[in-house]
């Protein structure tokens, strides 16, 4: 079937003709004509015409929650931790980070006019270049410091009046720091929205629902699936943030780390409650069996005693040797930055999906900028 063939047989065209408050829809709409255009003129291929499609039933999906009544506010709202999400707020936000993967290829004007501040007090190359990328491919602007070094923090100024003077700049505001508890304490003082890039080693919201994301998007689905983490789960906050979004479905989840870097009690104790957990040190027995291994750091930064980091260092190396007994449709994922806890033989496999990743931080970021400024409901 040609790309042609595939927009004239889509049976959500005729929703062109629906009357549409959601600003997103009119976006996508506005839109449609120029896509459309381009595609009878053979400009574009197949990969256009199955965003076009995706497009449409973004909007189908759209409107069937506008006419069952099902109300999503984010509009104005922090993104702090992972547990203040519910199962059918994540499935918002997949939806539009999946209207976003055209958008994100065009750009777009949604975003004019507004300021997104990066206040990054701590190391970072996805997170913060993400985020700005994100907020550029929607059209609007970025301002913020990569290190606390060059901020009036070095003279002595505290969390709490940078937030403040921000507040007047920007429209939204993204924060990492190296205390737990940050991101909260900066919600309390800004008017203005305000995102955890990551607060120590507590929790890292936006990358647990870009790994999700990926998950679904890679898998089709994540009910169902047996997942493992392996690394660094006490100190490690990308973990901390998944298990919570994890324990939202019906998974199994294999813990395995050294001893020493067990998951957070606390963690621990909630997910219990609601999905089967299995704690392991050993590897080995566990590759076989899951659908998803999930791969971190040991966080060699976090830990308080450098005696304590050698002792676990290099635990876990994810090699073809490792995956020999793995399923042929086992994913490997990995937050990202990597040390030597996955062989560079890995990277050409199909199992390797942590680049897919890092391009799925991008759509999801836009489709949490665009959903908390007021662009898309
Ligand atoms: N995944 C992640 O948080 O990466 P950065 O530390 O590079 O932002």
């Amino acid at each position: 079937m040609s790309a042609s063939d595939m927009i004239n047989d889509c049976p959500v065209l005729d929703l062109r003709n629906i009357q549409f408050s959601l600003t997103h829809a009119k976006y996508l709409l506005s839109e449609e004509a120029i896509i459309q255009t381009q595609i009878k003129d053979f400009k574009l291929g197949n990969a256009l015409a199955d965003a076009f499609i995706v497009d449409k039933l973004f909007i189908l999906e759209m409107h069937t929650n506008a006419v069952s009544g099902v109300s999503l506010e984010f509009e104005g709202r922090d993104i702090i931790s992972i547990k203040d999400f519910s199962r059918e707020e994540i499935n918002h936000i997949f939806k539009t980070a999946k209207s976003m993967e055209p958008i994100a290829a065009k750009g777009s004007e949604m975003l004019r006019g507004k300021i997104l501040a990066t206040l990054f007090f701590e190391a970072s190359t996805r997170t913060r270049l993400s985020f700005e990328a994100a907020m550029h491919k929607l059209g609007g602007s970025t301002i913020g410091f990569a290190e606390a070094e060059i901020a009036s923090v070095k003279k002595g100024e505290n969390l709490a009046d940078t937030i403040r003077t921000v507040d007047k700049y920007a429209n939204v505001i993204a924060l990492r720091h190296p205390l737990e508890g940050a991101a909260r304490l900066a919600a309390e003082f800004a008017e203005v929205p305000v995102i955890n890039g990551g607060s120590g080693a507590e929790e890292h919201p936006t990358q647990a629902l870009l790994d999700l994301y990926t998950i679904n998007k890679e898998k089709g689905r994540i009910d169902g699936l047996k997942i493992a983490f392996a690394g660094d789960l006490r100190y490690g906050r990308t973990v901390h943030s998944l298990a919570y979004a994890l324990s939202l479905y019906n998974v199994e989840l294999y813990l395995v780390s050294p001893e020493s870097l067990k998951m957070r009690r606390e963690v621990l104790q909630t997910i219990k409650e609601k999905i089967p957990v299995i704690e392991k040190t050993s590897l080995e027995k566990i590759v076989p069996l899951v659908d998803v291994l999930y791969v971190t750091r040991i966080q060699k930064e976090r830990f308080p005693d450098p005696a304590e980091y050698a002792k676990v260092k290099g635990s876990y190396k994810i090699d073809l040797q490792t995956l020999s007994e793995a399923k042929k449709d086992l994913i490997v994922l990995h937050p990202l930055p990597r040390v030597d806890e996955i062989a560079a033989e890995v990277d050409n496999t199909p199992y390797a999906r942590y680049f897919q990743q890092v391009w799925n931080g991008i759509v999801v970021r836009m489709a949490l900028l665009s959903l908390i400024l007021g662009a898309t409901k």
